[in-house]
């Protein structure tokens, strides 16, 4: 029997102009950095934004944003997601709660369907999402429930985190899926390997966002955080974005 609730999903998401899944092969890369500081960034200069959590393997978004705890989600015909600074946010976090236990198979599959069926974002410029590392089931799950899913990709500077993007990559092309671009994080050196690699894949180098001592003491204020030189980074980062209207 076909799920009722996937139905559903591509009403909730119609009035979504761009979806964009922050993703990497790898782990630790800094997608939820990157992506919560990109969506603050979109969100201060106007643009109507979602950023939706949905790393099941430990969501981590609210306290870098620093959501308080009575900020929370309301019932009203699905979930009507709150707002913080300059998003709309709903993450993961309130579907499992502080439950340690790791999410498991069908239990992942099943709150991937039910956040996307009940969450009614509105209307949106973009919906940031902040994906979990690899390429698992449960990832293959959310590509087939959002069907204007766009990827923008993550990597370190370190051959041992592109080699498994290059993988991601590699997988994301076979399944004929849309890439903005690639990433490169914590960059300390100006090696210029990442780029040229990325291009000769066919693919937009997005730029590079400079390794920076001040990110963990920003951690939990969004005004500091986009005032770093992590933060300041998605100007450039962003632009692929805001001029494909
Ligand atoms: N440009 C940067 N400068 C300094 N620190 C950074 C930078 N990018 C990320 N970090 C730090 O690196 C760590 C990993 O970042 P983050 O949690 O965003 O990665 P992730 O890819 O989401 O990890 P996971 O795969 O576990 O979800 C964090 O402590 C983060 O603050
Ligand atoms: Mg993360």
């Amino acid at each position: 029997m076909v799920d009722p609730r996937i139905s559903v999903i591509s009403e909730r998401l119609s009035r979504i102009r761009q979806i964009i899944a922050v993703s990497s092969g790898k782990g630790g890369v800094g997608k939820s950095i990157v992506a919560t500081s990109l969506a603050l960034s979109l969100g201060k200069e106007g643009y109507r934004v979602g950023l939706f959590d949905l790393d099941f393997t430990g969501p981590s978004t609210h306290i870098i944003l620093g959501v308080p705890k009575d900020l929370q989600p309301k019932e009203e015909k699905g979930i009507v997601p709150p707002t913080f600074q300059y998003l709309t946010y709903m993450s993961l976090v309130y579907y499992v709660g502080d439950n340690p236990a790791p999410m498991r198979g069908a239990d992942i599959s099943n709150a991937l369907i039910e956040l996307l069926s009940v969450t009614q974002w509105g209307e949106l410029d973009f919906l940031i999402i902040d994906m979990p590392p690899g390429i698992s089931d449960a990832v293959l799950d959310l590509i087939r429930l959002v069907e204007r899913i766009q990827f923008l990709i993550i990597t370190t500077p370190s051959i041992l985190a592109f080699e498994v993007v290059k993988k991601q990559l590699a997988l994301l092309c076979e399944l004929k899926l849309p890439i903005v671009g690639v990433v490169e994080n914590m960059k300390i050196d100006k090696a210029n390997a990442i780029a040229e690699q990325t291009q000769n894949l066919g693919l937009k180098y997005l730029g590079f966002i400079p390794f920076d001592r001040e990110v963990e003491a920003a951690i939990g204020n969004p005004t500091k955080l986009l005032n770093t030189a992590m933060g300041k980074a998605m100007t450039q980062i962003k632009k692929p974005l805001v001029t494909k209207k």
